[in-house]
């Protein structure tokens, strides 16, 4: 990567490239490109001019793209690309890692900035590898031992879910993250929901640490391509007027856990009462697997006085 210029952008990930050209990247442009993403995490290409069909060309070489699963374009109509308008509610304001609730989430996007406002708009990222080393030793076993449930509730789609280990394992570099995210990630499978909720709730604001991140400023027509498995991301909903990103998104692999579930799924026993709502989603999860005994459809319809 010689002739290329690679500037770290913070302590914990991030780097900007400058010299290759994307539309025409091929061959040893591609590897060396792979291994600055799996050594950064994230990687942004300022000054780029890529058309959609170059851009979804340079997506392929990382392997199979797919559109959203629940989202539909505002404005292009190509498949294999991911439009989000801010105009038409596109701002992702939530720390996330992209689509979750899928058994196989996507392994990274490439995004192209199309447009972006003057000020504001920034999008950040976080190493989920530093935020998993940074915990104490009994938090990372503690968290190494359960599994967490995902929904595509902020897309009107809870029946969409998937169970994943609460620390992956990355397939290329065997480096542990901690994968749950305060978007998608409704439950901690193994605990009650009291303690599944405190225990969520310490973990997706850990995640936050302004020491695992960095933030970027977009200059239209830069590309970024982010490595889904050990990152979350949050865009800056500080701007006005119109801000367009197109996104393609390589999907997916297995989500491998550091050791296997050490306890069976908690659904609350007993007779019900007001707060088995609670357990509802998780029960209705179990059931479409075929592991539960529960009645979750009758979980919300306790009677109260
Ligand atoms: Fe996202």
């Amino acid at each position: 990567m010689s002739e290329w210029q690679v500037k770290r952008l913070s302590g914990s990930l991030g780097a900007e490239i400058r010299g290759p050209v994307l539309g025409q990247a091929s061959g040893d442009e591609i590897d060396q490109i792979k291994s600055a993403l799996v050594e950064h995490k994230v990687l942004f290409f300022p000054g780029q001019s890529i058309s959609l069909d170059e851009h979804v060309h340079f997506g392929e070489q990382f392997g199979r793209i797919e559109s959203h699963p629940n989202l539909k374009n505002p404005f292009t109509d190509h498949p294999g690309v991911f439009e989000l308008a801010a105009t038409q509610g596109g701002i992702a304001d939530e720390w996330h890692t992209d689509i979750t609730f899928e058994a196989q989430p996507s392994i990274m996007s490439v995004l192209h900035m199309v447009k972006c406002p003057d000020v504001g708009g920034d999008t950040m990222w976080t190493s989920l590898e530093r935020a998993y080393a940074e915990l104490s030793p009994p938090m990372q076993e503690l968290c190494e031992s359960l599994t967490a449930l995902h929904d595509a509730l902020p897309h009107n789609r809870p029946d969409k879910m998937a169970v994943h280990p609460v620390v992956r394992v990355h397939p290329l570099t065997g480096r542990k993250s901690l994968y749950v995210n305060e978007h998608f990630t409704r439950r901690i499978v193994e605990m009650n929901w009291s303690e599944s909720r405190a225990l969520l709730d310490y973990l997706t604001e850990w995640v936050k640490n302004p020491r695992f991140t960095l933030r970027y400023r977009w200059t239209t027509g830069t590309v970024a391509m982010w490595d889904n498995r050990c990152t979350q991301h949050f865009v800056l909903n500080d701007f006005e007027g119109e801000r367009v990103i197109q996104r393609v998104t390589i999907m997916g692999d297995e989500v491998t856990g550091a050791r296997e579930p050490k306890w069976e799924p908690f659904v609350r026993p007993g007779p019900m009462s007001a707060t088995s709502r609670h357990d509802r989603q998780l029960a209705l999860y179990l059931k479409a697997q075929g592991k539960g005994s529960n009645q979750p459809e009758q979980l919300t319809a306790a009677k109260g006085g």
